[in-house]
């Protein structure tokens, strides 16, 4: 590669290609936080693997950063805006600990090294010097560091990707334990007076899926993919596709919009999964010694299996399917009919929980009255 090429590729990686989904959610998501900046309170950003939930809080963190620009300069020790990652923990439950120290070091706390007491964790924090560490720390400290720095640095808006990974806790089922987690994030949010931006995948909304009390100062935006069920989607979609084809330092021929069948199925309607496969390709293609035409043949051996896109596509219908409302229709034969009989055989037959707020049909013992 030469220095031209790794100039272009680096182009080609920056490029941001503007689309009606990802501009949605940014405005969205921006007026979310602003106004609850009032009265702070939790937001969910939520939408498929690879869709661009990422480069979509970069931009909100670069936008509420200029935002609080003027309160910055005149109150230098303040940091605005905080932006965390919650790293998954392997095969394990989510640790605080860890994401907290994170944060803290990553707010330059001065006295997060003296609570940074986390036997066996020394690894992560490999430019302190280990003798800083002490024993016997607990995630409680750290909480109170964590909030007291969130007020100390008047933090006003904290935003946290892959905040999926929060909800990771060794058994699923265990709903008070998910509870916890969800109930911990936002009391931190009302404690500190931080508004929580919480962007993940739809694993998120098992937090909705706990109980309508729990979402109570929480809004839930969607980032989707394109649908190509959806004729408009489609549209929307192959002009994405055009604007990335059109940004390819190289020539190609071969590679046409009218592809876009192929093209969406490699990439399940996700732009961020498009533009890492284009990427890719294009990465090999500047590899290789002798350049092949970049065409079909050569970029789908970059493209992910078919598989993995199942994966993807059947986790994205899913999400989509409990994000979607229910009609009028439905809502009225629920206020005239009540809750429909559980047949036999169902779920709740096998002994499992009802869904939040339905009762057991075998609660109330039938003809039973109060006199
Ligand atoms: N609108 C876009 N224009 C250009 N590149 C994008 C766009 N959206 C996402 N990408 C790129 O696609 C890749 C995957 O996106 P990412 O934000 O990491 O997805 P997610 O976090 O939803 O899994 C990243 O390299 C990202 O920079
Ligand atoms: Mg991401």
């Amino acid at each position: 590669m030469n220095a031209a090429e790794i100039e272009a590729e680096r182009k080609f990686v920056a490029y941001t290609a503007n689309h009606p989904h990802i501009e949605r959610a940014y405005r969205t998501a921006l007026d979310a936080i602003r106004g609850a900046n009032h009265s702070p309170q939790v937001v969910i950003i939520a939408g498929p693997t690879g869709v661009g939930k990422t480069r979509l809080a970069k931009s909100l963190y670069r936008q509420l950063r200029e935002d609080y620009e003027t309160e910055s300069v005149s109150s230098p020790e303040q940091i605005p805006v905080l932006f965390g990652n919650a790293v998954a923990t392997l095969g394990a439950s989510f640790s605080w600990k860890d994401f907290i120290t994170r944060l803290l070091t990553r707010t330059n706390e001065p006295l997060t090294d003296k609570k940074l007491a986390i036997a066996g964790q020394q690894n992560l924090f490999a430019d302190l010097p280990l003798a800083r560490f002490k024993e016997n720390s607990t995630t409680d400290a750290l909480r109170i560091a964590l909030e007291n720095c969130l007020r100390e640095r008047k933090v006003r808006t904290l935003i946290i990707d892959e905040a999926h990974h929060m909800l990771m806790v060794k058994n699923k089922s265990d709903r008070s334990t998910l509870e916890f987690q969800f109930e911990a994030i936002k009391s931190l949010a009302l404690e500190t007076q931080t508004t929580i931006v919480l962007i993940g995948t739809y694993r998120l909304l098992d937090i909705r899926d706990l109980s309508g009390q729990l979402i109570r100062r929480s809004e839930i935006i969607h980032f989707p993919r394109y649908d190509a069920r959806i004729q408009n989607q489609r549209k929307q979609f192959s002009v994405v596709l055009k604007q990335f084809l059109a940004a390819l330092p190289i020539s190609h021929p071969f590679l046409v919009n009218r592809d876009l069948d192929h093209f969406y199925n490699k990439c399940c309607g996700e732009v961020g999964i498009l533009k890492d496969w284009l990427v890719r390709a294009l990465n090999r293609y500047y590899q290789s010694e002798k350049r092949p035409a970049f065409d079909h043949a050569f970029i789908d051996g970059y493209a992910l299996a078919n598989k993995a896109l199942r994966t993807i596509a059947t986790e994205a219908l899913l999400g989509e399917e409990k994000l979607a409302d229910i009609s009028e229709d439905e809502l009225r034969k629920l206020y005239m009919e009540g809750i429909p009989e559980i047949p036999d055989g169902t779920q709740n037959a096998k002994g499992k929980r009802p869904p939040p707020g339905r009762r057991k049909p075998n609660r109330d013992p039938v003809g039973a009255s109060n006199a």
